[in-house]
């Protein structure tokens, strides 16, 4: 029984494990392996892909899914709590995949479950899957995922596929660029994080000043959710948007990522270059969260990984 909760929790080899049995995913290998085990795939907060593709993951993989997309018609509407209802699905399910809008849920859900959790997404904090999903698209891209200049646009204070993404890198030798307003910078916690492993990282304003000189530029929406007022909401909506126009000099083997979903931030006339990559991406999570879930119930026996 394996947790995933947050990235601060995996080591260097543990991420790698997925990266590599994701390819194996990719490639058609260990077909059926949920054998009818059952999954609860339960959010409490919005989705679209991540709660989807681990749906499709779930079926494609043999097992059976229970869902539901939105607190509104169970229980907690009575007064129900969080625990009380763990504590219910670990009875129904061999696998609870859980989104939340509270910073640490997912972990306070594994402290009262008696089968694996998966966090599908806490509030500003983590997105585990998420990064393992941007993680196999940079491979699969570069070629490598090591020594790459990388820049993370956008609300890096309650981006957490940001804070996910920045702690993973830094476990792999790259160059973190983070580019947002003064008042969206990544949060102390996570440079910390960055500084504890000795990863290069700088804080810049603006895209053009560093657009010509990066492998990836991770792009992010403001997460209008989370901000305390529409007004701050509003002031800075439009800070960061990307056109085809401001790609006219950059590496060649630059790539635009976005955990989606997007809003303004990438123009469309940036989806027809070959430097956009975010749909792929998307596709790219199918593979890493059919890999997380057998990580998860230990369904992978060493012989068939090898
Ligand atoms: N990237 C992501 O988490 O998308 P959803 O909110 O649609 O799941």
């Amino acid at each position: 029984m394996k947790n995933f909760i947050s990235i601060r929790d995996l080591s260097k080899k543990e991420i790698s494990d997925i990266l590599v049995l994701a390819r194996e995913f990719e490639e058609g290998k260990h077909k059926d392996i949920l054998n009818n085990k059952v999954v609860s795939c339960v959010f409490f907060e919005n989705s679209t892909r991540t709660r989807l593709s681990f749906e499709s993951a779930v079926n494609q993989m043999g097992g059976k899914i229970i869902v539901f997309a939105s607190s509104d018609n169970t229980s907690i509407q009575k007064g129900e709590t969080l625990c009380d209802t763990i504590k219910m699905l670990d009875k129904y399910s061999d696998l609870i995949i859980m989104r939340h809008p509270n910073d640490g849920a997912a972990r306070w859900a594994s402290h009262n479950s008696n089968v694996p959790i998966i966090n599908a997404g806490d509030g500003s904090n983590q997105h585990p899957s998420q990064t393992f999903l941007d993680l196999y698209t940079i491979l699969k891209e570069q070629k490598k995922l090591t020594g790459l200049k990388i820049a993370i646009v956008g609300d890096l204070k309650y981006g957490r596929t940001t804070h996910s993404l920045s702690m993973a890198l830094s476990m792999f030798d790259n160059e973190l660029l983070f580019v947002s307003p003064k008042f969206l910078n990544m949060p102390d916690y996570v440079k910390s994080y960055l500084n504890e492993r000795n990863t290069k990282w700088s804080e810049v304003d603006s895209i053009d000043k560093i657009i010509n000189d990066v492998d990836v530029l991770y792009m992010t929406r403001l997460q209008k959710e989370r901000f305390s007022s529409l007004d701050e909401f509003e002031k800075v909506k439009n800070y960061f948007i990307l056109r085809k126009s401001d790609l006219n000099n950059v590496r060649d083997n630059l790539i635009v990522l976005h955990p989606l979903p997007r809003v303004d931030e990438i123009h469309k006339d940036v989806d027809e270059t070959k430097y956009a990559k975010y749909f792929e991406q998307a596709q790219n999570g199918i593979y890493v969260r059919k890999a997380m879930i057998a990580t998860s119930l230990n369904l992978i026996k060493g012989d068939q990984n090898e």
